[in-house]
């Protein structure tokens, strides 16, 4: 089967960016949003985006025009019922996403393929919102952020899923730019299996008092040459975000790896959440020159 529209639901941070990428890759797409508003805001920041690939020589001018004309916003589900394939990044309830998912099945002809970018909820819990043979053409295609830049997309397939619709999805990851890796449906995936873990350890380090927030960072940055320290990601993520994955990924695997720390906890609830508050471990104030936060 051959994808030529593609579906986008969620016009957010992961939404927008998956939608710039796959229309940078040639295909047709359309983007639902709940509001006119939420969907100018995301198709702004698609715009900026675009604007610095061709600033930079990434993308030609004509490139830049030729991928947003590509690109359509609505608010309407009716315009995705002819797409090839639906990928979902909308809020990471379980609920919401059953209703939508629910809601297009009805909708959407019987070939089209349904993808979630969940980090760490069950695609299978997801998938039996929708008809018997809808679920055997539904998977899980998660992406990183900031999405264009990031070359992975995790490929996740349940115990219902058709192999031909798999196969398919791996393609179309392919298709994308991303090398796509292979996945089951076990909370958290490749990734966020090990990342997760790895960051919340982190911040253990930090209330241990191992290492300051700056040191920490410095010592996976320099010492293993990550792009980014754990306490710089964790800001960059999301801490909401990471405790709500945590929260999950504890609740499935019942092991302490998973458990947010208190520390994390404190900062979600103080609404330390991170870039995208102004505040986390670093305080974003002048955001060129982001200085840790006094914690203690
Ligand atoms: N579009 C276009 N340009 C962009 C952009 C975007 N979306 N985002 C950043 N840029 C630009 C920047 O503005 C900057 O431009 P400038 O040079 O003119 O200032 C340029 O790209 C490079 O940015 P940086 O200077 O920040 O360059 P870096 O080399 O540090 O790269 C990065 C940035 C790719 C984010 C890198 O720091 C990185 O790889 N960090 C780790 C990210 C990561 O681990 N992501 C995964 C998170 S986990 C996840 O998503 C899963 C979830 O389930 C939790």
């Amino acid at each position: 089967m051959e994808i030529k529209k593609v579906g986008v639901l969620g016009c957010g941070l992961m939404g927008s960016g998956i939608a710039q990428t796959a229309a940078t890759a040639g295909f047709d797409v359309v983007v639902r949003e709940v509001s006119d508003e939420l969907c100018e805001r995301g198709f702004t920041g698609i715009e900026k985006s675009l604007a610095k690939f061709a600033e930079k020589g990434t993308i030609t001018a004509e490139q830049q025009a030729q991928i947003r004309g590509r690109l359509k916003g609505t608010t309407k589900f009716e315009e995705l019922s002819d797409c090839d394939i639906i990928v979902e990044a909308i809020i990471e309830n379980l609920e919401t996403k059953r209703d939508t998912y629910a809601r297009l099945d009805g909708l959407c002809k019987p070939e089209t393929i349904f993808a979630s970018n969940t980090s760490s909820l069950s695609i299978t819990e997801m998938m039996t919102a929708t008809s018997r043979e809808r679920q055997r053409r539904f998977v899980g295609l998660h992406f990183f952020n900031p999405v264009p830049f990031m070359k992975l997309v995790e490929v996740v397939r349940t115990i219902l899923t058709d192999e031909e619709v798999y196969e398919t999805a791996v393609e179309f990851g392919r298709k994308l730019g991303k090398v796509p890796v292979r996945a089951e449906d076990k909370s958290g995936f490749i990734v966020n299996r090990l990342l997760v873990p790895y960051l919340l350890d982190a911040i253990r380090a930090l209330e241990e008092g191992v290492g300051s927030i700056v040191d920490i960072d410095n010592g996976m940055k320099l010492g293993c040459g990550h792009p980014m320290g754990p306490l710089t990601l964790l800001d960059f993520v999301g801490l909401d975000t990471t405790y709500y994955i945590a929260e999950i990924m504890f609740d499935e695997f019942r092991e302490r790896r998973f458990a947010p720390p208190p520390l994390l906890k404190r900062m979600v609830m103080a609404g330390l959440y991170g870039r995208k508050s102004g505040r986390g471990f670093y305080d974003y104030a002048d955001a060129k020159n982001p200085v840790p936060t006094n914690l203690v």
